[in-house]
């Protein structure tokens, strides 16, 4: 195993955002903590949104402070503004993630800001983190296409990372919102845009996931399916696969439904099923 990948769980804040219930407080530190021990690079706690946008992570406070960090973990939350900002700062978190929109309509659907409304405010928020030592990430929602506008230019999505860089921000996801990627569309944006020097991943435990304010988000690339694919295909993510499996167990439970993961169903690859009873029978 040569190259080593950085799995970052997004299940407790993109997850449990668009969750019909309420999980309780306990329940998130509980499985935050569990996660913790299961060697993900990052994981997003929660976001220091508006609790009349998201009430289901106005716990964002109580989560950030109850949980047990542990070594070698980064933790990360999302913020849309500078009073988010102030907030996760009164919190001592690791990351920052920043969030906007590259399209228009979506920004402003989900944040009531369009991406150069977004980008006035970072310059605030990056102005607000200087020498506290946080790490500045800026999630770009709808890299891959709107659900409102369908394409976005790529040389806008260029355009945009070059503005983050140029403000400061030191590290950028490019979101497919609504899963409209393609492969080919990947590897041609995340090339241009980044020289493709990508390891880091963003997935949620058992699927979990989707953006409130994007019509049709159904989800996000599950975390144990991602890091058992990465595991047969030789590369290194540091992830303990049975420990994160047993933190999906639960999640149903948890959150009240059925989650979409299929290597929890199915099993890992080196699983082995009986054969049909006839053929048993036949060989006696
Ligand atoms: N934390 C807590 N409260 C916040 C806040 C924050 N980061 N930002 C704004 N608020 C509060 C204000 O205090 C105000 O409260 P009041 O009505 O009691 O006075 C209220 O929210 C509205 O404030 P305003 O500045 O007008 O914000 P807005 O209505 O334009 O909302 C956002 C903008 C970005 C704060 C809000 O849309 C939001 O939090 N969206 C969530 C985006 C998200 O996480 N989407 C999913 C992830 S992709």
């Amino acid at each position: 195993m040569s190259k080593r990948l950085y799995i970052q769980e997004v299940a407790t804040r993109d997850g449990f955002q668009i969750e019909a219930d309420f999980v309780p407080t306990e329940a998130k530190i509980a499985l935050i903590d569990r996660l913790s021990q299961s060697g993900l690079a990052k994981i997003e706690v929660t976001s220091f949104t508006s609790p009349k946008a998201i009430p289901n992570l106005r716990d964002a406070e109580d989560v950030m402070r109850g949980i047990r960090r542990a070594e070698g973990v980064e933790y990360t939350v999302l913020v849309p503004n500078v009073k988010g900002c102030e907030r996760a700062l009164a919190c001592e978190v690791d990351e920052i993630n920043l969030v906007m929109s590259a399209s228009d309509t979506h920004g402003l659907a989900n944040l009531r800001m369009t991406p150069e409304q977004s980008l006035v405010q970072f310059r605030e928020i990056i102005e607000a983190t200087r020498g506290s030592g946080v790490f500045i990430n800026a999630s770009l929602s709808t890299t891959f296409g709107c659900p409102f506008e369908g394409d976005v230019p790529e040389r806008r999505i260029y355009e945009l990372v070059q503005r983050l860089l140029e403000i400061g921000v030191q590290g950028i996801t490019l979101c497919d919102t609504t899963g409209m990627a393609d492969p080919a569309q990947v590897e041609r944006i995340c090339r241009e845009a980044l020289n493709a020097g990508i390891d880091r991943f963003d997935a949620s435990l058992g699927g979990l996931g989707g953006c409130p304010y994007a019509p049709g988000a159904s989800g996000n690339i599950c975390t144990e399916d991602l890091v058992h694919m990465f595991q047969r295909m030789g590369l290194g993510t540091g992830v303990d696969l049975d420990r994160l499996l047993q933190c999906t167990a639960d999640l149903p439970q948890l959150v009240g439904h059925d989650v979409p993961g299929a290597v929890l169903k199915a099993g890992k690859a080196d699983r082995r099923y009986p054969g049909p009873k006839w053929m048993e029978e036949a060989a006696v």
